[in-house]
């Protein structure tokens, strides 16, 4: 199954009562193995959570720390850009160059990457006095 039909099917579960919006994530580990998330919101709407945070929860519940590619989907005009939350959590576990596909549940789709998403992320080295 490709990484766009994993988010696919994965967004049918989507709990989102409050925005209707409900939004399927897909990445694939190092090791191959493909983990899905979906959007969890909540009555308290800061508690809520995203598709992507959802797959990088069970990515790192599978003991696994590194994003290969990810795919997002959701039914929206156009392919949902992630919120900037996720994209410093993505940067935490994809590289620079790691593919992003952006993809709506009628078939368009927008390929881009980590670094595209979040440039001038805050690193470790940022904490470094010297
Ligand atoms: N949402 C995601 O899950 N991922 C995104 O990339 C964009 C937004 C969710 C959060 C919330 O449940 C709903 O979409 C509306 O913002």
């Amino acid at each position: 199954m490709s990484l766009i039909d994993a988010a696919r099917e994965v967004r049918e579960n989507a709990y989102a009562p409050y925005s209707h919006f409900k939004v399927g994530a897909a990445l694939r580990g190092r090791s191959g193995r493909v983990y899905q998330g979906c959007n969890v919101e909540n009555v308290a709407y800061p508690e809520g959570t995203c598709a992507e945070a959802g797959a990088i929860a069970a990515m790192i519940a599978a003991g696994e720390t590194e994003i290969t590619e990810i795919a997002v989907i959701a039914d929206s005009p156009a392919p949902v850009p992630p919120c900037g939350g996720c994209r410093q959590k993505l940067a935490e576990f994809g590289r620079h160059d790691t593919p992003v596909t952006l993809a709506t549940v009628d078939g368009k789709t927008l390929e881009t990457t980590v670094g595209e998403l979040l440039p001038g992320r805050f690193e470790v080295g940022h904490m470094e006095r010297r």
